[in-house]
């Protein structure tokens, strides 16, 4: 086994840095917001690891189920030379892949990239483990700044699963298409998760669960705020609210203040204040139809070339081509 590298593109300062900078813009805007990449610290990384298992949220193995059934026909359509798979995490569906890509021999190499440290050490450790033959090289990254830190590699495949894509907002997600398609040459890949338009109770479910394991994920954001900015949020005092914007066709985040409060952020010298009521929106996930995932790729110059579907309709995984 060759031992798996580990490439810190997201130093610990730049977090800091980029952190004070989102809080600051989100904490004094109105209404207030969070980007959702700093849901995931290490705590934040485990509990979505559990948010995957949940009854309510079907995601994780709707599109288990589509890689179950179809990874073998993307490796041969794609012949993958390199797979590299942004916002990985524990990179557990991603195995189908690699299990299909080695069957039909072409793959060298796995480079996944992701913002949290530790889930991606767990997973590139275990990967090397059981795909010896790789070259497994993980990159500490952030896909809105760092993909021109993805290798060249040959005959690349993009992944990007889970539906990540929906915690862009609108113009976010048109400015990470167009950046991926120009990371890429012509004829080579995007494998693409999307999360599809359904009855809103079941999204509001999804993220909203009955055992509170989204809402503890929602308010673990505070606790970073708390350990990284010295800032005194007392998460209890929040409620988690999952919303469905009809207009928008996404689901919405927020924690709501229950009562009055100041809070101090010494990291950023600013006190915030907030209303009894008042929400900080925290994330969006927003769902598609298959028109807006072949209309948004074509526009960032690749072409759909496979649509497919979990056996509940639910997930889409597209598979697409840079032109
Ligand atoms: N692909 C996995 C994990 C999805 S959770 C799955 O399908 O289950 C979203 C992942 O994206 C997390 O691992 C999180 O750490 C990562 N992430 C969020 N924002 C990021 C950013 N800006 N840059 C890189 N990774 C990010
Ligand atoms: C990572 N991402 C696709 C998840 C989602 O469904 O939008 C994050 C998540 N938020 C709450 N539950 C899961």
């Amino acid at each position: 086994m060759s031992e798996p590298e580990l490439i810190v593109h997201f130093t610990e300062a730049d977090a800091a840095r980029d952190l004070r900078a989102d809080a600051r813009a989100g904490l004094t805007d109105r209404p207030k917001w969070l980007t959702p990449k700093w849901l995931y610290d290490a705590a934040g990384s485990e509990l979505f690891e559990r948010i995957t298992a949940l009854p309510e949220y079907y995601q994780t193995r709707a599109e288990h189920n589509i890689l179950t059934r179809h990874a073998v026909e993307i490796a041969e359509i794609t012949g993958a030379g390199t797979l590299v798979e942004l916002g990985s995490g524990s990179s557990e569906k991603t195995r189908l892949l690699l299990d299909a890509l080695r069957k039909t021999s072409t793959l060298r190499e796995f480079v996944p990239l992701d913002v949290s440290e530790s889930a991606l050490r767990q997973a590139v450790t275990a990967i090397a483990v059981d795909y010896p033959e790789l070259r497994v090289r993980g990159i500490v990254g952030d896909f809105t700044t760092e993909l021109a830190a993805v290798p060249a590699g040959q005959g690349r495949l993009v992944a990007f699963l889970g539906g990540t894509i929906g915690n862009f907002l609108p113009a976010e997600r048109a400015r990470f298409l167009a950046a991926v398609r120009s990371s890429l040459r012509p004829g080579e890949w995007l494998l693409l998760g999307t999360d599809l338009v359904k009855d809103p109770r079941r999204l509001v479910q999804a993220y909203d669960d009955a055992q509170g394991v989204t809402a503890e994920f929602d308010r673990n954001v505070l606790r970073v705020l708390n350990r990284e900015l010295d800032a005194e949020f007392d998460a209890d005092a929040f409620e988690h609210v999952a919303r469905w914007n009809a207009e928008q066709e996404w689901i919405e985040m927020r924690l709501r203040a229950s009562r009055a409060m100041r809070v101090p952020v010494a990291g950023l010298g600013l006190t915030v204040e907030l209303e009894r009521g008042e929400e900080i929106r925290t994330e969006i996930s927003a769902k598609f139809r298959r028109e807006r995932v072949a209309g948004e790729l074509a526009d960032a110059g690749f072409e759909l070339s496979r649509w497919w579907l979990d056996e509940g309709g639910d997930f889409a995984l597209s598979l697409a081509t840079a032109i």
